[in-house]
């Protein structure tokens, strides 16, 4: 009956460490990127009707896989291959405002994204930029919040056998 006992106290304790660790983990993911997300990939519809940017583009960054008339926009916050905002999201943000290449020009003067859209998408892009590795290549590792999960879930089996190892020392 004890020794039962002793059991449920390690296996609860395992449980509300692990569940903290990937709730800290999970807090980091910002929710203005995931917004930014549904608008690019046509979840949510933009309010002046312009089309999906995953029509035309690529997040390879974020697995996000689209058109290829447009750039793969993994790094665009840093050095696109149209423009270079050097890592400043108000330029990002001005651009999709109001974008001064060809295609996206006459794409978006037609139908300019609103103030709300242009903040989510550009949320979307700082944050593909923060997942893309650093260098110029184009082969990208997957998400780092699935790198983070399988931490968190491995931290939480190591604790889960401390604990019962811990318990069962205690109580003999
Ligand atoms: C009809 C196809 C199309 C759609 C839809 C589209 N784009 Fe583009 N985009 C392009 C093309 C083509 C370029 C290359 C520059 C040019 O010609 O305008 C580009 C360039 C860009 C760039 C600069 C890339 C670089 O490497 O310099 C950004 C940022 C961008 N688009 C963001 C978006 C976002 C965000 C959306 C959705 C709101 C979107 N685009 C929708 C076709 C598209």
């Amino acid at each position: 009956m004890r020794t039962l006992l002793k059991l449920l106290i390690g296996i609860s304790v395992t449980l509300f460490t692990f569940s903290l660790i990937v709730a800290a983990v999970y807090s980091q993911l910002p929710s203005d990127a995931e917004a930014g997300l549904k608008y690019f990939n046509g979840d949510v519809a933009f309010k002046n009707g312009g089309p999906a940017c995953i029509s035309c583009h690529s997040i390879s960054a974020l697995d996000v896989s689209g058109g290829s008339v447009g750039p793969d926009l993994s790094r665009v916050l840093e050095k696109g291959k149209f423009t270079n905002f050097g890592g400043d999201v108000t330029k990002l943000k001005e651009y999709l405002s109001s974008p001064t290449t060809p295609t996206m020009k006459g794409v978006w003067s037609a139908a300019p994204l609103t103030s709300e859209e242009v903040n989510a998408l550009a949320s979307l892009l700082e944050y593909a930029f923060s997942q893309a590795p650093a260098g110029p290549s184009i082969e990208y590792g997957p998400p780092i919040y699935e790198f983070l999960f399988v931490t968190a879930a491995v931290a939480g089996l190591v604790v889960a056998l401390l604990a019962y190892i811990f318990v069962l020392r205690r109580g003999g």
